[in-house]
């Protein structure tokens, strides 16, 4: 059933070096990328502060890829007019980041910026069922927000077949995105789940062959399933 929904890879920044962000950009692009996954931290809906517009402007002068900004804050739409400067942009927001979703949502598809939406591992597919139909791609977290690096929680693969079976009931092109814990074991779990994006930051900007092999491997990895 995955097979019809063709695989994106997603490198995250939050694991690249910093010293040399356009260069490693530049690489996951050349490697076979799908498209940038941006990661915004504002101190309050997660407890770090990563970066914003600046470094989004330096992003989209390394690529001409597609990128997800990953909007780990409190109204992410308070960014919206801002960040819809930028050219060819996801907006990624958390049904927990804000009272009213559906306005957000609504917000963020006004500035231009195509809006997504995501949630939390302790949060359960049916809080954002009603709001389905207001995204064309859901962003199923398998690590709690807020860092690079850890576990990919197997106990999330059900809500990634849940809302693959509810794409494929409804025919639609629902794009299912997962984060947090992607690499080569792990990156064929999700694609069987159903996933048609695998974001990874450590796995990508932290294989020990460079970042082209690391793009290259994880969907090798997912492609494995067949
Ligand atoms: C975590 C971020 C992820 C992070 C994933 O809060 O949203 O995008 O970069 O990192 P890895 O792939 O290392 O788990
Ligand atoms: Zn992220």
């Amino acid at each position: 059933m995955t097979s019809s929904h063709p695989l994106k890879i997603s490198p995250s920044i939050l694991s690249a070096d910093f010293g040399r962000l356009a260069e490693d950009v530049a690489e996951a692009e050349a490697g076979g990328a799908d498209e940038i996954h941006f990661d915004v931290m504002d101190g309050q809906f997660v407890p770090g502060i990563t970066f914003g517009f600046v470094v989004l402007q330096a992003v989209r002068a390394a690529t001409s890829l597609p990128i997800d900004v990953h909007m780990m804050v409190k109204e992410p739409a308070r960014y919206a007019a801002e960040y819809a400067a930028i050219s060819n942009l996801t907006m990624t927001a958390h049904v927990e980041s804000t009272n009213d979703i559906e306005a957000t949502l609504r917000e963020i598809e006004s500035s231009g910026i195509r809006p997504a939406l995501t949630l939390n591992p302790d949060t359960p597919v049916d809080a954002i069922m009603a709001m389905l139909a207001n995204v064309d791609r859901v962003l199923v977290m398998t690590v709690v927000p807020g860092a690079g690096g850890q576990s990919f929680m197997h106990e999330m693969l059900p809500k990634i077949e849940a809302l693959a079976a509810l794409r494929d009931s409804s025919h639609s092109n629902l794009e299912i995105a997962v984060d947090g814990g992607i690499k080569v074991d792990t990156a064929p779990l999700a694609r069987a789940a159903g996933a048609t994006t695998l974001i990874s930051g450590s796995g990508i900007f932290g294989h020990a062959d460079g970042v082209r092999a690391g793009v290259a491997s994880i969907r090798a990895a997912a492609d494995s399933i067949g």
